[in-house]
């Protein structure tokens, strides 16, 4: 086949399967175990950390009776690993029976059973990227009856071992076959990942109408490194990707890390305060039966939660990158309300940033803020009054913003501070 009749035959199929279901209006928020859990087989000597029906059985309780799920956070993703070796007589994939002995439809009632949705793992190719069966061309079909059979609520369709065409092929097949199975499930595909993640390789409008969600670049490890590589690669290629998502269509800058190893408290408020203005995915990976109270904290941010799940589901910017490595992020909400993120790059010290709102393209009026992470108001934020803020390196400083005349009716009740309020004098203070 041709690369032109390829394209016609796409095009044929985008048109039959475009994804108009209601499902993820805003970016999904849950729990994936790769980052934290990898490929850890070992249950003789790891029982706490392989993977096994137990580890999604303790972290679906974990969200059920720990505050995750009222905040939104609702599925429970299985990744990489859980499958035997073998497909069974009917040619069904099968979870190896020693770690799942109660088998996946039983893991997905335990599941819903608290209120929660289950995820699991494909890759469309020969093998998944650590070698358990791939779901060939010829196995989408049962691959989807199968999922669908066991209650599965969320597909990540991974992309090792399979070339350029037949991922062309295998992401709107699935896609149609999910539809075809009448069983609600959203579809995460790591489809850009492979190719490059950038037009013109990837066909962002296409993947809108086929995918819920899609990974368009490499995988996140534990470490403050692996989150600015990230940040920074969609940030310089935000015009591709930008426009790329909307309500039900979302990009994918991989797992939330905090509360493992990798990251510093600044940092951590740093990756929940990006995320949140990337209209990311909120899907944690670590291990929510150990978690401290700070991490607790940053991932259980309110604030933090509302703007990523803004019903206007509009993806944030870098609005400016100053010489002194100071970056200011932006993203447009819902009720005139925006968010903001000064993010210091910087290795030194806490570093006193000057801007006003009119510097940030803000229109002429008077704002009032909310930081996000000390919790602080900051009153009577005339556009074009120059403030003062002071940001940790590698650390945040996040505003919710909205426009002083929404608040009045509520302010009325209120006592009236026309000044300023000074910020506990923390992480972020208002000067
Ligand atoms: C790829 C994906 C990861 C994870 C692993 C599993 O690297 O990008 O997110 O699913 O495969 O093997």
């Amino acid at each position: 086949m041709g690369p032109f009749a390829l394209a016609q035959l796409l095009a044929l199929i985008s048109v039959t399967v475009a994804l108009d279901d209601g499902l993820l209006k805003t970016p999904p928020m849950g729990w994936m175990a790769w980052e934290r859990f990898r490929c850890d087989i070992d249950c003789k000597d790891d029982r706490e950390n392989c993977i096994s029906e137990d580890l999604f059985k303790d972290t679906a309780d974990r969200l059920a009776e720990d505050g995750w799920k009222e905040l939104g956070y609702e599925y429970v993703i299985i990744d990489d690993c859980w499958m035997s070796l073998l497909r069974d007589e009917h040619g069904r994939l099968q979870p190896e029976p020693s770690r799942f002995p109660g088998g996946i439809a039983k893991l997905a009632r335990y599941i819903h059973d608290r209120g929660l949705k289950l995820g699991i793992y494909a890759d469309m190719g020969t093998h998944t990227c650590m070698g358990f069966p791939g779901t060939t061309l010829d196995k989408i079909e049962i691959d989807a009856q199968t999922f669908a059979s066991w209650g599965v609520d969320y597909l990540k369709f991974d992309g090792c071992y399979s070339n350029p065409i037949e991922q062309m092929l295998g992401y709107p097949l699935m896609s149609k076959a999910l539809n075809a199975t009448g069983r609600p499930m959203v579809y995460s595909c790591s489809w850009p990942v492979y190719v490059g993640g950038l037009p013109p390789n990837v066909n962002y409008s296409l993947l809108g109408d086929i995918c819920h969600l899609w990974r368009n670049y490499y995988d996140i490890q534990d470490s403050w490194d692996s989150v600015q590589g990230i940040v920074e690669w969609f940030s310089n290629n935000q015009d591709d990707l930008q426009p790329a998502a909307g309500p039900g269509r979302w990009n994918d800058p991989d797992m939330l890390i905090i509360g493992n190893f990798g990251l510093s408290v600044d940092q951590a408020r740093s990756q929940m305060a990006l995320w949140a203005i990337m209209a990311a995915p909120l899907i944690m990976s670590n291990d929510l039966r150990n978690l401290d109270n700070s991490a607790r904290a940053i991932l259980q941010n309110k604030v933090a939660i509302a703007i990523n799940q803004d019903p206007m589901g509009i993806q944030g910017r870098r609005l400016l990158q100053e010489k002194n490595r100071i970056e200011v992020y932006w993203r447009p909400l819902s009720n005139s309300a925006s968010a903001l993120v000064f993010l210091s790059r910087r290795t030194d010290m806490p570093y006193l940033y000057h801007t006003s709102l009119a510097k940030l393209k803000y229109q002429a009026g008077t704002y009032e803020a909310n930081d996000v992470f000390t919790g602080s108001a900051v009153r009577g934020l005339n556009a074009t009054s120059e403030f003062t803020i002071s940001i940790n390196p590698s650390g945040v400083v996040m505003w919710y913003v909205y426009p002083e005349q929404q608040s009045k009716l509520t302010e009325s009740l209120h006592h009236r501070h026309k000044t300023f309020h000074k910020a506990k004098p923390e992480h972020s203070t208002v000067l």
